[in-house]
C-alpha cells in the first residue's frame, strides 16, 4: 500500500529514515491546522461566542481521543504540553521535587535520553536523592532480573523509556510496574519512542506517569502529553502560572487553582497543534497500531538482512523487533556516512542521539540511525542498500 497520496513529503525524491526524530505529516493533519486558522481561529476556555465554543469542544474531543488511545481511566488524566521534554520536566520538577528526600534512590539506565536524564540530575542535586543506573546486558537491553537486583528499600522512583531511542529495545513495562508497586515505587515512563509504534495501555501496564510527543506520531511539533494517574497528577505542582489555570485570586494574594487538567496548562495552548494531533490519532487508528508495528518489524528485517550481506557494516541492534537500525560503516566516521547518504537524498540521524551516557557502554561515541515508519517502503530500503554498497563512502562524502 502506498501512502504517497496522503503525505506530501513522500512525493519528493527524499528518502526519509529519521522517524525517531520526527515523523512526516499527512494532509489530514495539515488541513486541520489550516482549518483552525481559516474558520474558527479563537482562543479556548474564554469564549462567550460560538467559534470559541467550537474550539473548546474540539479540544475536549482530542483530549478524550488521547485518553482512549492509551486507555486512561479519564480524559482529565491527560495534560497537553509542548512535548515529551516538557512533560518529563513537569513530573520531575513538579512532583518528584517534593516527593524525594535525601538518600532516596531514583533508578534509571545509561540508555536514556537527555530529556529524562537532565531533569533527574537536577532534582537529585536539589533533594540529595541518588540517581542509580540499572545494569544493562551486553546487548544493552534491560532485563527484569537486573531491575529486581537494583531495587532496595531506598528506591522511590523508577524512570526510564519504554523503547530506547538508540538501541530501540522494548522494556518489560508491565512487569516493572507490578514489581515497583509491590515495593511502593512510582514509575515514570518516557513513551516518546513507544506510543507512536506499538500499543501502550496505561491501565493494563499500570503506569503511573507516561510522556510522549505528537510530532513523533504524525502530529504537529509543539504538542505533547503528560498522562498521570489522578492520585499522582493531582499532586503535580504547576511550573507555569497564569491565565486559564486559576479559579480565583485577589489582592491579598489568595489564590485557587483549577482542577486537572487545566491546572497544569497555563496560558494559551498550541490550539491548532492539538486539533491537528487529533487527526494524527485518527490516521493511526485507521491503520491500527498493531499493523503499524508489524509493518515496521517487516521493514527492519528486510533492511537488516540486506545490510548484513554488505561488507564493513556494523549493526548494533539486529535482533530488536521494531523500526530502529543503529549502525556504523567500519572505518568511516558516522558523520561522513550521513553526509554521503545525504548526497543520495537519504536522511539518517547521526551522533549520540541525545543519549550521551550510552556511549560509555556502547563503546563508540557516534552511530548512524535509520528509523523507519509504516509509510517507508522496500524500494526505499533497496536504494539505501545500493548507496551503502560502496567502498568509497569516505571519499564520496567529501
Ligand atoms: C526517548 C526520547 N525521549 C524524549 C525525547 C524528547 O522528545 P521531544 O523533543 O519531542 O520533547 C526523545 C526525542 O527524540 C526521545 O527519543
Amino acid at each position: 500500500m502506498s501512502f504517497k497520496e496522503d503525505f506530501p513529503m513522500l512525493k519528493s525524491d527524499i528518502i526519509y529514515f529519521d522517524n525517531c526524530a520526527t515523523t512526516l505529516k499527512p494532509n489530514s493533519v495539515i488541513d486541520e491546522i489550516s482549518n483552525y486558522y481559516k474558520n474558527y481561529s479563537a482562543n479556548a476556555h474564554r469564549g462567550d461566542y460560538d467559534i470559541s465554543r467550537v474550539v473548546d469542544e474540539k479540544l475536549l474531543e482530542v483530549r478524550e481521543k488521547v485518553g482512549r488511545f492509551i486507555n486512561s481511566k479519564s480524559a482529565d488524566e491527560i495534560v497537553f504540553t509542548s512535548g515529551t521534554t516538557e512533560s518529563l520536566n513537569l513530573v520531575i520538577k513538579g512532583f518528584f521535587e517534593d516527593y524525594l528526600k535525601a538518600n532516596d534512590e531514583i533508578l534509571t539506565t545509561k540508555a536514556e535520553h537527555a530529556s529524562l536524564i537532565l531533569p533527574l540530575f537536577e532534582i537529585a542535586k536539589k533533594t540529595n536523592a541518588k540517581v542509580k543506573y540499572i545494569d544493562l546486558k551486553d546487548d544493552l537491553t534491560l532485563t527484569m532480573e537486573n531491575v529486581v537486583k537494583s531495587v532496595n528499600k531506598n528506591t522511590k522512583v523508577i524512570a526510564l523509556s519504554h523503547i530506547t531511542n538508540v538501541i530501540g529495545d522494548v522494556r518489560p513495562i508491565k512487569e516493572i510496574c507490578k514489581y515497583a508497586h509491590e515495593h511502593g515505587i512510582i514509575v515514570l515512563i518516557d513513551g516518546a519512542q513507544s506510543v507512536p509504534h506499538e500499543k501502550v495501555d496505561v491501565n493494563d501496564m499500570d503506569i503511573d506517569f507516561l510522556t510522549f510527543s505528537a510530532h513523533k506520531m504524525l502530529g504537529p511539533t509543539g504538542v505533547g502529553v503528560l498522562y498521570g494517574k489522578e492520585k499522582y497528577l493531582s499532586k503535580v505542582k504547576p511550573l507555569i502560572l497564569g491565565g486559564g489555570m486559576n479559579a480565583f485570586f485577589d489582592s491579598l494574594m489568595n489564590v485557587e487553582y483549577k482542577d486537572l487538567p487545566e491546572k497544569l496548562e497555563a496560558g494559551t495552548q498550541n490550539l491548532s497543534g492539538i486539533l491537528g494531533f487529533g487527526k494524527a490519532l485518527d490516521y493511526i487508528n485507521e491503520i491500527g497500531i498493531d499493523n503499524i508495528h508489524k509493518k515496521e518489524v517487516e521493514l527492519k528485517k528486510y533492511m537488516v538482512d540486506k545490510m548484513s550481506k554488505l561488507k564493513n557494516i556494523i549493526i548494533y541492534n539486529k535482533d530488536i523487533e521494531n523500526g530502529i537500525i543503529t549502525f556504523n560503516v567500519d572505518g568511516v566516521f558516522a558523520q561522513d556516512v550521513a553526509a554521503y547518504l545525504n548526497k543520495k537524498k537519504i536522511c539518517v540521524r547521526v551522533g549520540n542521539h541525545c543519549a550521551k551516557i550510552l556511549s560509555e557502554v556502547l563503546g563508540v561515541k557516534n552511530t548512524c540511525r535509520a528509523s523507519l515508519y509504516f509509510y517507508n517502503t522496500k524500494e526505499e530500503i533497496d536504494k539505501f542498500i545500493e548507496a551503502l554498497d560502496n567502498d568509497n563512502i569516505l571519499y564520496e562524502s567529501l
